[in-house]
């Protein structure tokens, strides 16, 4: 009578049907970085295996991601100039603008989205436009930009947009820029409840983000703000958002279960940069079996409630799925 549990986990074809959640290939966005240059395939210190890739090198990066079976990426651009708005974002010619062109031109099959910010494009790497008095980011202006910012991505053949800058009506905005400019059919990805996080340092180190002055509490959430954070994904799918995101992933697993549990929207999460690292460094120490580690810590992210991951490990995993390692 005490074998009510293990008697269903003893055989192994028996454990694998009663397996109640599931990492898929198809669950997975694979985010890259593009730079000016040709050939150019610069590794991050902080997180081994993620690069800076010139625009070539990022078409060439998806024959790898397909064969893999991975046909979704997440583009952050590095301008070659910065300055006080973000002018290379709004440009038609800018570096995502001519990446997504590239990509698109190259692999009609994948799908591309983009992250609409602007802290890369800064010179003082804030998310929008600095205003005088406030010291930080002026919420309106920057929802102006964001809307032109978003049509570019579109006409550039964009598949999805995916804004990340957590100002106060952005999907809105941006909604509206779009539907106005005739792509009523673009869907939004909005990073919803957003933390302001310690775990973005080594993003900050590729994409070349890092605030000047300051930090972004006054745009990202507290981290302690449960409650808040259901408020900011409800808003956003009031506001038009088709799929809500929680962002860091591993350290906010309860609230992806809360968001999944209030809202019947698809439900994305962003395996971020400082999570990535942190595995690589432990498996480096010796100190864990990386890719056990690693398919635990992506299943815990399905089991918690989200539909797609946003991970540097999208490679890794889809090569473990793909041979259908039981691991
Ligand atoms: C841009 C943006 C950031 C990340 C994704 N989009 C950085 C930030 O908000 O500072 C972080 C991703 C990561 O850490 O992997 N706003
Ligand atoms: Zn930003």
């Amino acid at each position: 009578m005490f074998a009510r549990f293990r008697r269903k986990r003893i055989n192994p074809i028996l454990r694998e049907m009663l397996q109640e959640t599931h990492l898929r290939v198809d669950d997975m966005i694979y985010p890259l970085f593009a730079r000016r240059g040709t050939g150019i395939k610069k590794e991050i210190v902080s997180m081994p295996g993620v690069y800076q890739m010139s625009i070539d090198e990022i078409v060439k990066e998806c024959v790898e991601l397909k064969k893999l079976g991975l046909y979704s990426v997440i583009l952050f651009g590095i301008p070659d100039i910065k300055d006080s708005i973000g002018s290379d974002a709004l440009c038609e010619h800018g570096i995502i603008a001519d990446t997504i062109r590239a990509v698109k031109n190259a692999h009609p099959d994948m799908f591309v989205v983009t992250d609409l910010c602007f802290c890369e494009y800064t010179d003082h790497g804030h998310c929008g436009v600095l205003d005088p008095v406030l010291h930080t980011v002026n919420n309106d202006i920057t929802l102006d930009n964001l809307g032109l910012q978003a049509v570019i991505h579109a006409r550039s053949g964009a598949d999805m947009i995916a804004p990340s800058g957590m100002m106060d009506g952005m999907i809105t905005a941006i909604r509206g820029a779009l539907d106005a400019a005739g792509f009523d059919n673009l869907p939004i990805m909005s990073y919803s409840s957003k933390f302001a996080s310690a775990y973005y340092g080594p993003f900050r180190d590729v994409a070349e983000s890092a605030p000047s002055f300051g930090d972004r509490r006054s745009y990202q959430m507290n981290p302690a703000n449960r409650r808040e954070a259901i408020m900011e994904s409800l808003e956003d799918e009031k506001e038009g958002a088709d799929i809500l995101m929680v962002k860091p992933a591993l350290a906010y697993l309860d609230i992806i279960r809360d968001i999944k549990e209030r809202s019947d929207l698809p439900l994305a999460c962003y395996n971020v940069s400082g999570e990535y690292a942190m595995l690589k460094a432990a498996a480096k120490a010796g100190v864990i079996d990386y890719d056990r580690v690693m398919m635990e810590t992506l299943l815990a992210f399905k089991r918690a409630g989200a539909d797609i991951i946003i991970t540097y490990h999208a490679k890794e995993a889809a090569e473990i799925l793909n041979n259908r390692a039981k691991i």
